[in-house]
C-alpha cells in the first residue's frame, strides 16, 4: 500500500510545487517507487521534471472532467522510479466532478497503491474539489510555507479544512507531516518570529527543517531538473535531501 503525501498551503507561491518534485525526486533516489501527481492547472510539476505535455495527452483532470481512468495519464521521468501524472492546462478548476472520492477511489482501484511506494500530491492553492479530493486521498500532509506576516492565516484557514476532513475520514490516518518553512533565514528576525508562531500554535515537533533561500531552486526548475540533479552541492539540495530524510523516519 503506498503512502500518499498532500503537499498543500491555502496561500499562493509558497513553494509547494517546488517542494513537491523536489521531496518526490529524493524519495525516488533513496530507492523508492514514487508517482507525482499535479492536482494544479498551472502544470508545473511537469515543467519541473521536464516532461513535454502536449494538447490532447491524457492528464490527471480528465478524472474530473470525465470520468478517465489514471493509468493511460502516466509518464515516466528521466529518472529512475520517478513518475508523473500531469495536470491539464485548459481544465477550469470548479467544474467537472463534484465527487470528494473521486481521487481515493481511481488510486486504489487502478492499482497505483502497489506500484508505487509514495504517491505525493502537488495542489493549488485554493479549497476547492480538487483539495478535498486530495485530503480525502492521503494519509499525511506536508505544510511549505513562506515566514511573512500572512503565513499564520494560510496555515490556518488550511488546518480548519484539514480538520475537518480527518475528522470525517473513517480511517482517522490523515495527520500532519510536518510545516516547512522555505526560503526562511533564522538571521531575519520577522522570520524567526512566524517560524516561532506556527511553532507555538502547532506544535514545535511539527516544524521541519527549512529550506533555504537559493536561486539554484529557480534554475534547476527552469532546465526541468530536481535540484539534486542540478545543482547537487547546494544549499537547496542539502536541505532537501535532509527534508526527505526527516519525512522518511517520521513516516515509519
Ligand atoms: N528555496 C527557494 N529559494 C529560492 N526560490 C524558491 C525557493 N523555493 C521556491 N522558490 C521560488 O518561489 C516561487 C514559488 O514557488 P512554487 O511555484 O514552488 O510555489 P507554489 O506554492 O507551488 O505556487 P502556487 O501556489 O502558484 O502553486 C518559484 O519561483 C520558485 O522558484
Ligand atoms: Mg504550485
Amino acid at each position: 500500500m503506498a503512502r500518499v503525501l498532500i503537499v498543500t498551503n491555502r496561500k499562493g507561491g509558497t513553494g509547494k510545487t517546488t517542494t513537491a518534485v523536489n521531496i518526490a525526486a529524493e524519495l525516488a533516489a533513496s530507492g523508492d517507487r514514487v508517482l507525482l501527481v499535479d492536482l494544479d492547472t498551472q502544470g508545473h510539476c511537469a515543467i519541473g521534471l521536464g516532461i513535454q505535455v502536449s494538447k490532447g495527452d491524457p492528464t490527471f483532470h480528465d478524472l474530473f472532467a470525465s470520468g478517465q481512468p489514471l493509468l493511460p495519464a502516466l509518464r515516466e521521468s528521466r529518472w529512475e522510479n520517478l513518475h508523473l501524472i500531469p495536470a491539464d492546462p485548459l481544465f477550469e478548476h470548479g467544474s467537472g466532478s463534484r465527487d470528494e472520492y473521486l481521487l481515493r477511489r481511481a488510486l486504489a482501484d487502478e492499482g497505483l497503491h502497489d506500484r508505487y511506494d509514495t504517491i505525493v500530491l502537488d495542489t493549488p492553492p485554493s479549497l476547492d474539489i480538487l483539495l478535498l479530493n486530495a485530503l480525502h486521498a492521503a494519509d499525511r500532509v506536508l505544510v511549505p510555507f513562506l515566514p511573512h506576516h500572512l503565513a499564520g492565516e494560510g496555515v490556518r484557514q488550511l488546518a480548519r479544512v484539514l480538520f475537518r476532513v480527518a475528522s470525517s475520514r473513517a480511517d482517522k490516518n490523515l495527520r500532519v507531516m510536518g510545516f516547512l518553512p522555505i526560503m526562511c533565514d533564522p538571521r531575519i528576525g520577522q522570520h524567526r518570529t512566524v517560524m516561532s508562531s506556527v511553532a507555538h500554535q502547532f506544535g514545535s515537533s511539527r516544524m521541519l527543517g527549512g529550506i533555504r533561500n537559493d536561486i539554484r531552486v529557480a534554475e534547476s526548475f527552469a532546465v526541468g531538473q530536481p535540484v539534486r540533479y542540478y545543482a547537487p552541492k547546494s544549499r537547496a539540495a542539502e536541505d532537501y535531501y535532509a527534508v526527505a530524510q526527516a519525512i522518511r523516519e517520521r513516516w515509519q
